[in-house]
């Protein structure tokens, strides 16, 4: 097995998952999340977009202060969070996040700007040589700052890749230590996205200086797709939202690609990550709580359903053995346990189970199989047999015999 290198979570739920339509966070709910997103290992926190509004502003300034230092649950890793925040390639928006992130032991300016032509023309109304000449303005203004600067050439995907190579040369030789390089429209296959990586590092000069990073969004919903793709192709930073929120359709997970990871010690990665997975589901809760976000009932790791059984045949399997049907043990991601759901595809043993859970005593064998044709009957009619409804049938069952 060749020797593992090191994860760098990047995680942006407080700047592109606050962009979700709807979603806003007040300072304090950045801050329980950003100490939370501290303790549970996460590399790299982009607090916000510090020029947008004076509130998110004083929200990163206070991230970057009172967070910023913290060392609890991080003793494996040594060193503290680091904290940045996204800034426009414009000398004043450069400064600004730079003294908003400044206050932190550790801390990152992350600059973007569109490279594909699509942007180029309709955005901003400029050539590829006046958006190279701004990018390479932009790094070096922030390197008169400070030394760790992010450069994202926003709608990569869609670039043209000699260009892209050209301006990645170019953002190295002016400063930059990571390049991060998003499908900022969600439209690649991960053969695709993987395979931009191949390529970007074998053909940009200076490749080995810096850390590469993907950046996904979920349009297609190949976001943690094409992120494991990316660090099967030489990616080291990966950025991630919880529970996936972010622009339009969301971003990459952080619970769904740091639980494929685990799942999968072998040769698949070529990483290894620090993330406390015992605390997933409570921050997952944490934002779905302060963003007002529902989670689909059906998501990956942390939806309601993620470890419920319904069907007879899965049941008796999960009853026997966990691992007939569970990938992951629960408590590995902080749930406190599966669930049996009883409705119109359960079995007997999971009724059986649940009768037994509720302190209804069944004599015999004849009188299980009464009670649960009437469940079955129940269970047609209805999406989810409740404990009142079984408490119901089994009174009635004992009073009819
Ligand atoms: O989606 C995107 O391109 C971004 C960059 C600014 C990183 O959010």
């Amino acid at each position: 097995m060749t020797t593992k290198e090191k994860l760098i979570v990047f995680d942006t739920t407080l700047r592109d998952g606050e962009q979700s339509p709807g979603v806003t966070f007040t300072t304090p709910e950045k801050l329980e999340i950003a100490r939370t997103l501290s303790r549970m290992g996460v590399d790299v926190c982009e607090a916000g977009f510090p020029m947008s509004s004076e509130g998110d502003f004083d929200a990163v300034s206070r991230i970057a202060k009172e967070v910023g230092p913290l060392m609890e649950g991080r003793e494996a890793i040594g060193k503290p969070m680091v904290i940045t925040g996204l800034t426009r390639a414009i000398e004043r928006d450069i400064q600004r996040t730079y003294d908003a992130v400044k206050h932190a032991p550790l801390h990152r300016i992350h600059i973007f700007h569109a490279t594909s032509d699509i942007h180029l023309q309709y955005k901003f109304r400029i050539s590829r040589e006046e958006g190279l000449r701004r990018i390479v303005a932009a790094i070096r203004f922030a390197r008169t700052l400070c030394d760790n600067i992010e450069f994202s050439p926003e709608d990569a995907a869609r670039t043209d890749r000699a260009f892209l190579v050209e301006v990645l040369t170019e953002a190295i030789k002016a400063g930059a230590t990571t390049l991060n390089v998003p499908d900022t429209v969600g439209i690649n296959l991960p053969e695709e996205y993987g395979g931009m990586f191949k390529h970007l590092i074998a053909n940009t000069s200076g490749a080995d200086k810096v850390i590469w990073s993907a950046h996904c969004q979920n349009d297609l919903g190949l976001a943690t797709a094409n992120t494991l793709a990316a660090i099967q192709n030489g990616v080291r930073q990966v950025e991630v939202t919880i529970n996936g929120i972010g622009e339009r359709a969301g971003n990459t997970s952080l619970e769904e690609v740091i639980m494929a990871i685990h799942t999968h010690p072998g040769d698949s990665f070529p990483v290894f990550h620090q993330i406390n997975t015992k605390l997933i589901y409570k921050i997952s809760q944490l934002v779905l709580q302060t963003s007002g976000m529902a989670v689909q009932p059906h998501k990956a790791i942390v939806g309601s359903n993620a470890f419920a059984h319904e069907s007879g045949v899965h049941q008796d399997g999960v009853l026997k053995h966990r691992s007939t049907y569970e990938i992951i043990d629960p408590a590995e991601v902080g749930v406190p346990s599966n669930s049996i759901v009883l409705g119109k595809t359960s079995g007997r043993s999971a009724l059986k189970m649940k009768l037994a859970e509720l302190g209804i005593e069944v004599t015999s064998d004849e009188a299980l199989l009464k009670i649960f044709s009437r469940f079955k009957a129940l269970a047609d009619k209805k999406a989810k047999v409740t404990d009142h409804d079984l408490i119901a049938i089994a009174e009635d069952q004992k009073v009819s015999g």
